[in-house]
This record gives C-alpha cells, structure tokens and sequence, in this order.
C-alpha cells in the first residue's frame, strides 16, 4: 500500500513508539548536541529552549540539566509520554511537553532563543521545507540559535543510491549535502559550526546556526 509521506511517517513514528523499537538512540545523547549546548549554555544561560520533534527526549533532559528553560515538541503523543517517563525517571522536572507539529507551530513569535531539531526535518518532504522554515523563524527570536542534525549522503542507508531520498520502514528520509544546507538556511542564518560525523553507522550533518539580526 503506498501512502502519502505525511501519513507513512505518522504510522513509522506511532510504531517506533510502541514497540521502543527504532533506530536512535533513547537515551544516550548526541556528543555533537552536547557540544553545542555546552558552547550556547555560556551565551545564553537559562535561554528559552525548544526541542522539536524530541522523540524520548533525550536532548531536552540534556539542556534542561544545563539550565535552559527547555519546551520538548513532538507531534506523536506516546513518543511525549515516554519522553515524560524518561525525564521523570532521570530526576529532571521543569520541562514542558508539548503535542505539535514542527510545520505550524502553535507557539508565540519569538517565544524561543534556541531551536533544536535532531532529527526531524530529514523526514519532512522537500515541498514542506518553506511551512518549516518559517514555523521555526516565527518562534526563534532574532539573533536566536538553531541546532540541526540532519542525515548527510554519507548514512548508510543512502550509499549508492542515485535518489537523495529513500522511504524505508515505511518512513520518508532524505539527505542533506552541504549545499543543500546553504541553499536552504544561509539567507536567515549564519553557520557558526557545522561537523560532517561518519563512520560505523552514521552519517550526519550536525550545525550550529545564529538567526541572522535583520
Ligand atoms: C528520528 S526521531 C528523533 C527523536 C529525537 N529528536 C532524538 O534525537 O532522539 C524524529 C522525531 O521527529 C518527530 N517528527 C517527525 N515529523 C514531525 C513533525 N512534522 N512535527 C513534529 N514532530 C515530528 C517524530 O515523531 C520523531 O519523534
């Protein structure tokens, strides 16, 4: 059965939950994420924080340990309750979690100094990028960071192929180049960091963006 993108990555996303089984980590954190929180916990300290598309929440729990004021999105519900047993689970308290879709955020304008997405732009369609971009410049103050992670050509998954995206499990993915990445953000944001991770099982981009003040 083909479905649309939109509704094949619900249903991956609802199973991933389910059963706890997927591909990610669920608890261990990215070191790059880590890294980049640690550098803006110094230039933002107790920064408003918002983890978009957080999953089990794995990178929330981080920045809230660091002391930002963290809001842990997803638009999968059980992916927020076991995020929530997590948190809870691990003596972290303060963070709020939030049901909402990364293409029509629901939260004030400039509600945010920091976005972070780890993970979730690489499965929305290249036709959803315009609705995402500027669902996450609403919310991001000016002058606000943004953290990406997004799959480079270079995860395992892509090598070989000619397409610069695969449905696999049922989910929509796509790879990043670099190019891609400038062509998308490089107008609104500044690159203040950007680490091509791979090796064994991986293949990311991971970026470390300032919004631009104009
Ligand atoms: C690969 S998982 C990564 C989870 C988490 N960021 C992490 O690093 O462990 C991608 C997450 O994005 C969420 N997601 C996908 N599309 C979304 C959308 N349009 N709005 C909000 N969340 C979305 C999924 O439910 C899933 O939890």
């Amino acid at each position: 059965m083909n479905l649309p993108a939109e509704e094949a990555n619900r249903r991956y996303f609802r199973d991933a939950y389910r059963t706890g089984k997927h591909g990610w980590a669920v608890e261990d954190p990215s070191p790059y994420a880590e890294k980049f929180l640690n550098r803006l916990k110094r230039i933002v300290p107790n920064g408003r924080l918002l983890d978009i598309g957080c999953g089990e929440g794995r990178h929330a729990i981080v920045a809230s340990r660091l002391g930002f004021k963290v809001t842990a999105a997803d638009y999968e519900p059980s992916a927020l309750r076991r995020a929530r047993r997590f948190t809870w689970k691990n003596g972290v308290r303060g963070i709020a979690f939030r049901v909402m879709n990364v293409l029509c955020l629901p939260a004030p304008g400039a509600a945010f100094d920091i976005v972070l997405d780890y993970g979730c732009l690489h499965h929305q369609k290249k036709s959803d990028w315009a609705a995402y971009k500027s669902s996450i410049l609403r919310v991001l103050a000016p002058g606000g960071f943004y953290i990406l992670s997004v799959f480079s050509p270079k995860f395992p998954l892509f090598r070989g192929r000619q397409r610069n995206w695969h449905i696999a499990q049922g989910a929509y993915r796509r790879f990043f180049t670099r190019r891609d990445i400038r062509a998308l953000f490089s107008r609104d944001f500044e690159v203040l960091e950007i680490i091509e991770e791979n090796g064994g099982r991986h293949g990311f981009w991971h970026v470390l963006f300032r919004r631009r003040k104009r």
